[in-house]
């Protein structure tokens, strides 16, 4: 028989998974988030039994889904510790990538096993959140009775299992940052570019939109390095100074991230095998970060700060 869950924190991904698990047969004993209101819209589209505003109201089932904020979950499973609010061999989950177990270590000390489940998505509604689990690689970690129960879950929603060390998962989140949060980074330095050019950003972003999806696509067919296109491959010493040049005179705040990344690129290239010795040792001498702004910013001045409030 499938365990009963409960939820704590239902916004994007505590109702989700919520919705997901009473969906693969879990009966959602209760769920609990700040507000009263909210917690009744999530108990009827889950199916939830029953609802409160205070955690350890509903938390006594076998699993136990802390789905709040980051900065709430260690302050929220002592919170229903203190009120012993888990049964004994629960299974206590939370749901961040960048935290590990061990922020649940409050269960453990009241007889549970704890676990994370971290789905690697991006998720702006439940609608999305709903839609993407199934398919998406789920990190766990955790206690091993726990991951017992947490595994599957995973299968039982339709993930894709990933299981990583305790201490790796900061950098495991760091590495999701990076390959999504920075990658709207790098797409807006992009746009910069074209705007120290004159082009208008909304022209820019539909200009550059297919060279970007072209490009992931070309990254899924071949993987990296085969992927990597573009003068740093070809070894086009000339047209990576006259770049240099220019964001030097028309967008130099710019210009150390340009080469920043310029440099990281002329490893990829040398991986990739069409870029000689000759022409990367003069790309690292062009890209050298000596040659950047190195100067120390202004310290910021927090009076300032005082005065526009
Ligand atoms: N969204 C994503 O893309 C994503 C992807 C993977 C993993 N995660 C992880 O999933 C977890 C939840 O993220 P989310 O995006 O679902 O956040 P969210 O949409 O902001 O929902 C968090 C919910 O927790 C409630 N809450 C806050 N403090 C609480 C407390 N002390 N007790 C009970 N409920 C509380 C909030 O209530 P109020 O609305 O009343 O404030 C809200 O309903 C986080 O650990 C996050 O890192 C998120």
């Amino acid at each position: 028989m499938k365990p009963t869950v409960a939820i704590v924190g239902c916004g994007i991904v505590g109702t989700a998974i919520g919705k997901l698990l009473a969906r693969a047969g879990y009966h959602i004993g209760g769920v609990a988030t700040k507000s009263l209101e909210t917690a009744g819209r999530a108990a009827k589209v889950i199916g939830a039994e029953r609802f409160s505003d205070c955690p350890w109201g509903v938390s006594r089932a076998q699993v136990v889904f802390i789905a709040t904020p980051d900065d709430a979950i260690e302050s929220t499973c002592k919170a229903i510790a203190e009120h012993e609010g888990f049964e004994k061999n629960a299974v206590v989950i939370h749901c961040s990538g960048a935290l590990s177990s061990d922020v649940l270590s409050w269960a453990r000390q009241c007889g549970a096993t704890v676990a994370t489940l971290h789905p690697l998505q991006s998720f702006a509604s439940v609608d999305q959140a709903e839609a993407l689990v199934p398919g998406s690689f789920c990190a766990v970690e955790g206690d091993e009775a726990a991951l017992v129960v947490v595994r599957r879950l995973v299968n039982d929603v339709g993930g894709i299992l990933m299981e990583i060390s305790a201490e790796g998962k900061t950098l495991y989140h760091a590495a999701a940052v990076v390959a999504s949060n920075y990658l709207v980074t790098l797409i807006d330095l992009a746009l910069e570019l074209e705007g120290a050019a004159g082009m208008p950003r909304d022209v820019s972003f539909r200009a550059l939109f297919p060279l970007i999806k072209g490009t992931l696509g070309n990254i899924d067919a071949m993987g990296i390095p085969e992927a990597l296109t573009g003068p740093i491959a070809r070894g086009d010493v000339d047209t990576v100074a006259a770049h240099l040049k220019a964001i030097e005179k028309y967008a130099p705040v710019l210009l150390t991230i340009y080469k920043t990344l310029g440099l990281y690129t002329v490893d990829l290239g040398r991986a990739k095998g069409t870029l000689g010795k000759e022409a990367a040792d003069k790309l690292v001498g062009l890209l050298g970060t000596e040659e950047a702004n190195t100067e120390k910013p202004e310290p910021y001045d927090f009076s300032l700060m005082k005065e526009i409030e």
